[in-house]
């Protein structure tokens, strides 16, 4: 836990906490360890012949479990999305291809197609992202590691990490978006209730990853003055929301905020 300072909450009483999941480890990173770390288990138990899951050319996730398959010796699949893609598009998917998973790379339109998976029978599946109940329970011993709140904040993709965070606590947690994907969040909100969960969808800035001057100086900004490096895609829009709520007044004076750095690899 780390304690930040600024005079745009300092001066309203507010303390604000990074817990610096970050700092779990230079690449499984972040949530990267919680979701993953019960798919991990169960495929020992089950004893399949590897995992496969699905992402983008970016994908935190993909790069965190092709990193995991290299360590543990696990045979790893990764379906990407975008069959304009290959191995030396980007130094991510070079790196992956390098640690040993096996890429496909498919049309968006036929990317969740179940032949692909059917060639890997006896894979364990991850969901895209590393949704999933799974990832959902691995969040339950992060909040013994928060001191007593009055409110958390998280970046939210598939949502597993807010929901799993949101399950574990009385404490309101806030969510915030950053793709449109509120009905499908909102769905596995229906799977997994979270009452204590608030989602905010006004910090999308258009589509997922889409960048923006403010925003990107923003991250800068915060960057240098905090020493904790973050990234727009997710924990930078997420430390934008959370000032954003301190300055709009939408943060009761003298309250005692905690914001999960969930890593990030841009
Ligand atoms: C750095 C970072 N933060 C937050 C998230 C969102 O996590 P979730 O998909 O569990 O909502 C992701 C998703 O991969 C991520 O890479």
């Amino acid at each position: 836990m780390e304690e930040i300072f600024d005079e745009c909450w300092n001066s309203k009483g507010i303390q604000v906490f990074v817990k610096r999941d970050d700092l779990i480890h230079p690449i499984i990173s972040g949530n990267k360890w919680r979701k993953l770390k019960n798919y991990i288990q169960t495929f020992s138990l089950k004893k399949h012949s590897g995992i496969l899951s699905f992402g983008g050319a970016y994908s935190n996730h993909l790069f965190a479990l092709a990193f995991v398959g290299h360590s543990l010796g696990i045979p790893t699949v990764g379906i990407v999305r975008g069959e304009e893609l290959n191995v030396t598009s980007n130094p991510y998917l070079q790196q992956m291809n390098k640690w040993g998973m096996t890429l496909h790379f498919m049309a968006r339109s036929l990317y969740r197609n179940k032949e692909i998976q059917s060639e890997y029978e006896n894979y364990q599946c991850i969901p895209e992202g590393g949704y999933g109940s799974q990832a959902i329970d691995g969040m339950d011993t992060l909040f013994n590691e928060l001191p007593a709140c009055d409110a958390i904040y998280c970046a939210m993709g598939t949502g597993a990490t807010a929901i799993g965070i949101a399950r574990a606590t009385t404490v309101p947690v806030t969510g915030i978006l950053t793709l449109n994907n509120q009905a499908e969040i909102e769905d596995h909100l229906t799977d997994f209730p979270a009452a204590n969960l608030k989602l905010d969808d006004n910090y999308i800035f258009g589509k997922y990853a889409k960048s923006n001057a403010d925003l990107d100086l923003f991250c800068k900004d915060f960057g240098e003055k905090h020493r904790i490096p973050i990234e727009p895609i997710y924990t930078g829009r997420m430390f934008y929301a959370m000032c954003d709520h301190i300055k709009n007044g939408h943060i009761a004076p003298d309250s005692k905020l905690v914001a999960i750095h969930t890593g990030g690899i841009k």
